[in-house]
């Protein structure tokens, strides 16, 4: 078995309730962040780490993403004939980024369920999931520390970030134990949004991982769970909960850098205004408006 990951895994086709309407004909990892779909951004940082694999799962509304990863010939050939060269990457770019490969999930059983309908396409090597409602800044990557951290140890390798104790119950929470690595942590337990009362740490789970393929065998016997979906989190529980096995233990590397969440809406209208106020063509005259709108708002 390869114990080096080459391949990206991308759920996309959970039904965004919380973006209704927009996400009705839409993935939710289609809307923008932005100017640009929240799944290019997801893919720019795969490729940046190497994985030039992707493997998309998809739901009953693919085709707008896979239109963004195709060609568009029409809008291509009008942006030559006006000279706009600026644009014409713009088009092609998300083109050019992988390999890009598509999978249907069928019913949307769960983010389990999307990572068990991967295993035909994964084989037997470990992956990256990677979910489009955590942006990552490209400026402090986190999947080469975690790539590093599976070459050494083996098993699964999940992404934490530690967030204020009264909002843990939002999030997957892991119970860790320290290691010799500051940043690195021993997951032992995994709790799927828990009470604050009940939150082992203030370490919430995001939308990055590495796994080892044992997941499927343990993803195929888990049985739904929170809200009737068969969840990552507990086939992840059952891995960290047989370090010594084949395939087993998880780690866990603590993210600090930049971390965007497009995962509800609130959080979302958050992220475009950060990102647009850091852009070199928007945030100038956003932040200088930002700043009369905040003098009005009482
Ligand atoms: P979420 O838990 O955010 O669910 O999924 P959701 O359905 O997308 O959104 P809400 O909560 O109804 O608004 C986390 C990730 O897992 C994918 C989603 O597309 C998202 O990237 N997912 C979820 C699937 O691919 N299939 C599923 O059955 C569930």
């Amino acid at each position: 078995m390869s114990k080096v990951v080459r391949k990206a895994v991308v759920p996309a086709a959970g039904l965004g309730t919380r973006f209704l309407p927009a996400t009705k004909a839409t993935p939710k990892e289609m809307l923008p962040v932005v100017d640009k779909p929240a799944i290019q951004y997801v893919v720019e940082e795969a490729v940046a780490a190497g994985l030039e694999d992707v493997l998309f799962i998809t739901g009953r509304s693919k085709r707008p993403l896979e239109d963004h990863f195709d060609r568009n010939f029409e809008l291509e050939e009008a942006l030559e004939r006006k000279g706009d060269s600026e644009r014409l990457g713009l088009v092609t770019e998300p083109t050019e980024l992988a390999r890009i490969h598509y999978v249907r999930q069928g019913d949307p059983l769960g983010l389990g369920h999307a990572v068990l309908v991967a295993e035909n396409h994964v084989g037997n090597e470990p992956f990256a999931v990677l979910l489009g409602d955590d942006l990552i800044d490209p400026r402090d990557p986190i999947l080469p520390k975690m790539m590093q951290v599976r070459e050494q140890h083996g098993g699964s390798v999940i992404c934490l970030m530690e967030v204020p104790l009264e909002s843990i119950s939002l999030y997957g929470c892991a119970a860790v134990e320290p290691t010799s690595e500051n940043d690195v942590v021993q997951v032992t337990d995994l709790v799927e949004k828990p009470e604050v009362s009940q939150a082992p740490s203030s370490l919430a789970v995001i939308g990055r991982y590495l796994l080892d393929p044992a997941v499927f065998e343990v993803l195929r016997n888990t049985a739904p769970g929170r809200g009737g979906e068969i969840q990552l989190t507990d086939a992840l529980r059952v891995l960290a909960s047989m370090p010594e096995s084949e395939g087993g233990g998880v780690r866990g590397v603590v993210f600090s850098g930049r971390r965007y969440d497009t995962g509800d809406r609130l959080s979302y209208l958050q992220a475009n205004i950060m990102l647009a106020s850091e852009r070199e063509d928007l945030g100038p005259d956003l932040r200088v408006w930002l700043q009369k709108f905040v003098a009005t708002l009482t």
